[in-house]
Parts: C-alpha cells; sequence; structure tokens
C-alpha cells in the first residue's frame, strides 16, 4: 500500500465518514483472516464489495483459481480510479452493492459462489443493512460463502449488534474469528454459509 492510497483513504473518509468506515485501508493480518477461511477450490464467481484501495485485493486475485470470474462493486468514484491503476486487469463497477443483480446480469453470471465483503456495516441504518444482504440473496447461491469484518468498537454499537443478529437470521452458519490486533482498528472476521 502506498503512501498516496493511504492519503487517498483518509481524504475520502474526512469527506464521506459514514460511506467508508475506517480513517486507514486494511492491514494485511485482517486480507489474511478474510481470505484463509473460504474454500477456494468450489469457486466459480467471486465478488468483492467495497474494495476500497484494494486490501483485500491482492490476497483474493492469488488465490482465486485459474477459471474463476472476479469482480468488484465500489461506490467511490476516487477509490475506482486508485483501484483502476493498481489492478487494470480487475473488472470494478461504480454501484452499489445493492445493485449486485443487475452488475451479475452484465457479467453475464446467475449465481455467486462467495462474497468478500469490506462494507462498514456498522455504520449503515436497518434498511440499507436489510437492502444490502436481501440484494445479495437474489445472487448468492445456497451453500455459497461470505466473509464480512467488524471493527471491535463497532460490535458494541446498536448498529453492529443488529449486524451480527442479522447474520444469524440470514445464514445457516455463522463464525466468528479470533481479534486481529494488528489492524487499525481491531477487527473480528465473520464467516458465513448461506
Ligand atoms: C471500511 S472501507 C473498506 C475498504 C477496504 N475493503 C479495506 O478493507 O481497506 C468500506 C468501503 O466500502 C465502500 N462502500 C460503502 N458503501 C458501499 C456500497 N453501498 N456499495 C459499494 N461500496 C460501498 C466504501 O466506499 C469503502 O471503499
Amino acid at each position: 500500500m502506498s503512501l498516496r492510497e493511504q492519503r487517498d483513504f483518509l481524504v475520502q473518509f474526512l469527506f464521506r465518514p459514514a460511506g467508508v468506515g475506517a480513517v486507514a485501508p486494511s492491514s494485511r493480518h485482517l486480507a489474511q483472516a478474510m481470505v484463509e477461511w473460504i474454500d477456494w477450490s468450489e469457486l466459480r464467481v467471486v465478488v468483492e464489495y467495497g474494495p476500497g484501495t484494494g486490501a483485500f485485493t491482492a490476497d483474493i486475485l492469488a488465490r482465486l483459481p485459474a477459471e474463476a470470474r472476479f469482480f468488484a462493486l465500489e461506490i467511490n468514484p476516487t477509490f475506482c480510479e486508485a483501484l483502476h491503476r493498481r489492478f487494470p486487469e480487475l473488472r470494478i463497477y461504480r454501484q452499489s452493492v445493492q445493485e449486485v443483480d443487475q452488475v451479475c446480469q452484465q457479467e453475464g453470471v446467475s449465481q455467486v459462489d462467495a462474497v468478500l465483503c469490506g462494507l462498514p456495516w456498522a455504520a449503515f441504518s436497518h434498511r440499507e443493512q436489510v437492502a444490502y444482504l436481501d440484494a445479495m440473496f437474489r445472487v448468492l447461491r445456497p451453500g455459497g460463502q461470505f466473509v464480512t469484518f467488524a471493527y471491535l468498537q463497532g460490535l458494541v454499537l446498536p448498529a453492529g449488534r443488529r449486524f451480527r443478529r442479522r447474520l444469524d437470521e440470514y445464514f445457516s452458519t455463522v463464525e466468528s474469528s479470533r481479534t486481529v490486533w494488528r489492524n487499525l482498528p481491531p477487527a473480528i472476521v465473520y464467516r458465513c454459509r448461506r
């Protein structure tokens, strides 16, 4: 992660604190915790939600099976430009995750096997959480994998607790990782199967 990308991230947080939800990109330790649980062998279509400046993207690309399709949805135009610079081959849609089914149509896929997600769930309203999860369930196949993270301080906020309960309502299994202390701020990873 270059200094320029770190600066871009902080500036975007100052402009859009709720949408960005963090002052710095995730660490390589959190990226590792995000990708290590995924069963990569069964994946044909993988989507990244909210890649920001690409903290998880390189780890995803390194593990992606050769025949798998991969694309990302990132709503912030500055981050989309940074991603294009860093990963010129990556298919990036400057759209909300609420429109994931339209993006899948454009990609010519009807089902997704895994979603790796960097969205700031604890910063979202009840309506946003439900709208984004409902949209994902229009494309995530039964048995599909979903991995996302939560900052420690967000776990005690009403929206963070609501999101945790919501995961149990939507998914058949939900596991939490150990705390990843080497991240700003420290975080845990939720590992879910539909
Ligand atoms: C906490 S940052 C995480 C960025 C990156 N994954 C990381 O871990 O460093 C949240 C990201 O989600 C993006 N985002 C927020 N709401 C979104 C939405 N509705 N659709 C797509 N991306 C969104 C933000 O622009 C930002 O890049």
